[in-house]
């Protein structure tokens, strides 16, 4: 009797086993194809700069994803999806010294850093250095504010929506931004498809009644735009997301002044892989709500990262007052050079080919430059001239990967080149796009 029932549970352990062998098969088949199809055909779901670098990683296998290098390039996949801000990096280097940090094995242990803000997980000197690089660039007004860090300013949206919509309404409160839209926002509006807040669209067709969140992005992702809130309406809140509101991207005009701000070092100062941003909150409830959000997320923000962001952001003041290493360049002032010559190049190589075109910006005065000049964004909007009704299954036929313009909330003839690439992968891209029109 023990002997049958050994052998029956054996051979029913056998079937199992080899169940969940095929079932895996034919889900692993399954799941390739469905990886194919969103490669080909303008992919809707992903949008999230994460999202798309783990996409570019699965897809690695069959289109050899490798940065262009200057010999033998002609094969290569120019990847300018996601907006990696590489660029900066050179800057950096130069920087070693000034930048460089040590962290003992001892410090830093603690959960807490200054158990007395009401933000009990802020470094100290970070808020310390953020408040003097808005100084130094006139770009926010700091006082009477109370800061939040976040795990990027990506954490930080999550957290204002948290705290920004009613708690014990009936239903979602609507969330907007004017399309074309940061591709991000609707994605992680309704991620985790909360009670609170929900994904509204396009705030130029929202017309309905009652309280709202808008979300106004200045200057805009994908489009470069300076942008002020457009539903105005007396029972909205709003989100002034200023990841971009840096004078290598664009005039600095005045010193924003808004009840709730981000920004972040990704953009800023190229430092994407850190993951610091920081709000500036005007009432004390909202920014003690976005504090909880962010403990019940991840028990505060890494303070290795916060100490690393804080010397940065000293580092870059420093070099905007020359107290660096006289050898090193204002940073704003390469970056905004670097920007100027990229742009340049762009519009030549666009003029040169005949097959699409970019935004014309309004010209400036910038208080921090003390210059007039025009946007030149982090991301071109490039959009497909004539016959090309699909730019980005155009461009990818060139091996050039871009974002969909349908991520932003707009059409397919348009889509959003990351700026902001190692030289190289950049000089790749325009010499590409000038002889377009050859290889077609
Ligand atoms: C408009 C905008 N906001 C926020 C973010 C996210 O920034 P972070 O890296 O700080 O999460 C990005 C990144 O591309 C962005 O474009």
């Amino acid at each position: 009797m023990g002997k049958d029932w050994n052998s029956a549970m054996y051979w029913r352990h056998l079937l199992v086993l080899s169940l969940a062998i095929n079932i895996g098969m034919v889900a692993k088949v399954v799941l390739f194809h469905g990886d194919e199809k969103e490669v080909l055909l303008c992919p809707v779901e992903p949008g999230a700069e994460a999202a798309h670098l783990s996409r570019v990683v699965s897809e690695g296998s069959s289109l050899e994803l490798e940065v262009a290098s200057g010999v033998g390039d002609h094969g290569r996949v120019v990847d300018l999806d996601h907006g990696d801000p590489t660029m900066y990096e050179m800057f950096w280097k130069r920087m070693d010294e000034e930048t460089t940090i040590v962290i003992p094995g001892w410090q830093s242990i603690s959960y807490f850093s200054d158990p007395a803000n009401p933000c009990w997980f802020l470094e100290p000197e970070l808020a310390k250095q953020a408040v003097r690089i808005h100084q130094v660039v006139g770009n926010a007004v700091t006082e009477n504010r109370y800061m939040v860090v976040g795990t990027g300013s990506t954490q930080l949206y999550q957290a204002a929506l948290y705290a920004l919509a009613p708690h014990g309404e009936p239903g979602p409160m609507d969330v907007v931004s004017v399309a074309p839209f940061y591709s991000s926002y609707p994605l992680m509006t309704d991620f985790l498809k909360s009670g609170l807040y929900k994904w509204a669209g396009d705030a130029n067709l929202y017309d309905k009644d009652g309280p709202y969140i808008e979300l106004v992005t200045s200057p805009n992702n994908p489009d470069g735009e300076p942008r002020t809130s457009a539903v105005n309406r007396s029972q909205g809140v709003l989100i002034h997301d200023f990841a971009y509101y840096w004078p290598q991207y664009a005039p600095i005009t005045s010193a924003a002044d808004h009840d709730l701000m981000l920004f972040t070092v990704s953009k800023s100062t190229g430092h994407a892989g850190s993951r610091i941003g920081w709000a500036l909150v005007k009432d004390k409830e909202v920014a003690m709500k976005m504090t909880k959000f962010i403990e019940l997320n991840t028990i505060g923000v890494s303070k290795d990262s916060q100490l690393r962001a804080a010397k940065i952001l000293k580092a870059t003041s420093d070099s905007c007052k020359h107290m660096s290493n006289p050898k090193v360049e204002n940073f704003f002032k390469f970056s905004f050079n670097q920007m100027t010559e990229r742009w340049a190049k762009l519009r030549a190589a666009v003029r040169k080919s005949g097959l699409f075109s970019l935004p014309d910006f309004t010209s400036d005065w910038c208080t921090y430059n003390q210059q007039v000049f025009q946007p030149q964004p982090a991301f071109a909007w490039l959009k497909c001239e004539g016959e090309i009704d699909d730019c980005q299954g155009f461009l990818k036929k060139h091996k050039i990967l871009t974002r969909c313009g349908k991520h932003f909330g707009a059409s397919l003839k348009y889509v959003r080149v990351n700026m902001l690439d190692r030289d190289p992968n950049f000089n790749l891209f325009v010499e590409r796009l000038s002889t377009m029109s050859l290889i077609e």
